[in-house]
């Protein structure tokens, strides 16, 4: 392609009625006043659709891209997680999310993330077995919990503790090492289910309970929430069962806002226990992984069928900043499927746990009825997304409501995790760096303070 080096702004090609032209490997662009040409290359998908690589677009054509959100930008190359917003589709390395939720487990669907394969019955057994032997934290680290407020949010204490381990394993981390890499990952793994049941119990007043590593993932975390020192605590094997299933659900969603900040933070070379930490405090907003708790929140508001319609009436004014908070996705413009399977699931969870008649259930199943018959909602392509459902059966498993993100974050951890390795190994890494439309001041002199 020609080489165009940046024309003065009136008369660039992008300014300049430019039009573009797709093919299956370039993407044409034409200045009609100049008949100049620059030809970007596309990259295609396996599946999806293809992306035009701009990489070269300002040493070309001395422009940058503005794209608010980074809603149409493909920030990289992945091969974990795909998802078809249109047709509602989530695939872990090609595996129907529907079909993991049936037979798979929540280690499987680990192994599965982190490897890219499912895993022989010797490589699962090794998996676990070794995720089970790193449960314990450091003494000093739960003493850090002392330090917080009893009210203290169990998000700002387990990004603050998951930050700290970065102090505990630093010197023994290069990220360049492959089995430094798979140590640090069956760390985190396992060890932040102790940190979350930590948080948990700190709020409590409650002693720590240490990690049972004769029990399976959930189980184990289940025994570290609610088991007291004075007496027995049996696991009840619904619950386990039902985390294990929502665990798998949230284990991956391609390049979300936490995702995208591990590998951020991660791009810098940064210790990984201080990226999964940015991690967790994006995914604290309501926007992404706090909509689950917020969700409760708002049922427990509208509290009745009767007042849905006037709480729909405020979500609609734009001026309220009230949304249906669960519905809506930025890639999903249809049903998201994690939904579909936590709504079936509500009904058989709420079963066995001889609580079939739960108000807040029946309360979000006709706010969806109600909501998905409705024009804004409709026009939107606004569907129920994985937290909409969600909070309902932690709660029906007694999971407190400000630990419902934190079960996100265990479970998202995993993804997090197998997007920082597959970043490390990829060749075209480099510090993730957006850049900007400036329309600040131009340049001007300092005034002295007695002249301003
Ligand atoms: N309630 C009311 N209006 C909404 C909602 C909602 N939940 N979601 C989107 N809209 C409207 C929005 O006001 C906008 O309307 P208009 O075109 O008239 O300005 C339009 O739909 C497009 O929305 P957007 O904000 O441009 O969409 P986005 O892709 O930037 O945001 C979202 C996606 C998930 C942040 C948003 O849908 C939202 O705030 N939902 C509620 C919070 C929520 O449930 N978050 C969990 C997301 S799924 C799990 C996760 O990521 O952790």
């Amino acid at each position: 392609p020609p080489t165009l080096h940046s024309p003065p702004l009136g008369r660039h090609p992008l300014n300049n009625g430019s039009v573009h032209r797709m093919t299956q490997n370039t993407f044409e662009l034409v200045d009609r006043a100049s008949d100049r040409k620059m030809s970007l290359p596309v990259r295609p998908a396996s599946i999806g659709p293809s992306v035009v690589d701009i990489s070269k677009l300002n040493k070309e054509l001395g422009v940058f891209t503005y794209d608010p959100g980074f809603g149409m930008t493909a920030a990289t190359e992945s091969r974990v997680t795909y998802i078809d917003g249109d047709a509602g589709i989530l695939l872990y390395r090609g595996y129907p999310v529907g079909q993991l939720a049936e037979k798979s487990s929540f280690m499987e669907v680990a192994y599965l993330l982190l490897h890219s394969e499912l895993p022989s019955r010797k490589q699962l057994d090794e998996f676990v077995s070794s995720i089970r032997h790193h449960t314990m934290i450091n003494e000093s680290l739960l003493r850090f919990f002392h330090g917080f407020h009893y009210d203290a949010h169990p998000m700002a204490m387990i990004s603050a503790v998951i930050a700290s381990m970065s102090a505990f394993y630093h010197d023994t981390m290069d990220i360049y090492n492959p089995r430094h890499r798979e140590i640090f990952a069956h760390r985190i793994i396992a060890k932040i289910p102790t940190i979350a049941a930590a948080a948990h119990k700190h709020s409590l007043g409650q002693p720590y309970v240490y990690p049972r590593n004769d029990l399976d993932y959930c189980s184990n975390l289940l025994h570290m929430l609610y088991a007291v020192p004075c007496e027995p605590y049996e696991v009840d094997p619904v619950a386990a069962q039902a985390l294990d299933l929502l665990f798998i659900l949230h284990a991956d969603h391609e390049q979300n806002a936490s995702t995208s900040t591990v590998r951020l933070a991660g791009s810098t070379g940064t210790n990984p226990y201080a990226a999964i930490s940015a991690g967790v405090a994006a995914l604290w907003g309501p926007a992404h992984g706090g909509a689950n708790e917020a969700v409760l929140n708002m049922l427990e508001q509208i509290g009745t069928v009767d007042n849905i319609p006037k709480f729909l009436e405020q979500v609609k004014d734009k001026s309220s900043h009230v949304r249906l908070m669960g519905f809506g996705h930025r890639v999903y413009k249809n049903f998201d499927p994690r939904a579909k399977i936590i709504r079936e699931m509500c009904h058989k969870v709420l079963a066995r746990l001889g609580r079939s008649d739960n108000p807040l259930f029946e309360l979000a199943l006709r706010l969806e009825e109600i909501a998905l018959k409705d024009e804004y909602f409709i026009e939107r392509k606004l569907y129920p997304n994985v937290d909409f459902y969600s909070g309902i059966i932690y709660s029906a498993i007694g999971i407190p409501r400000s630990m419902f993100t934190v079960m996100f974050a265990i479970a998202r951890t995993v993804g997090w995790v197998a997007h920082w390795q597959e970043m490390l190994g990829d060749p075209a890494m480099r510090i993730g760096r957006p850049r900007q439309l400036y329309t600040g001041p131009t340049q001007r002199d300092y005034l002295e303070i007695g002249r301003r």
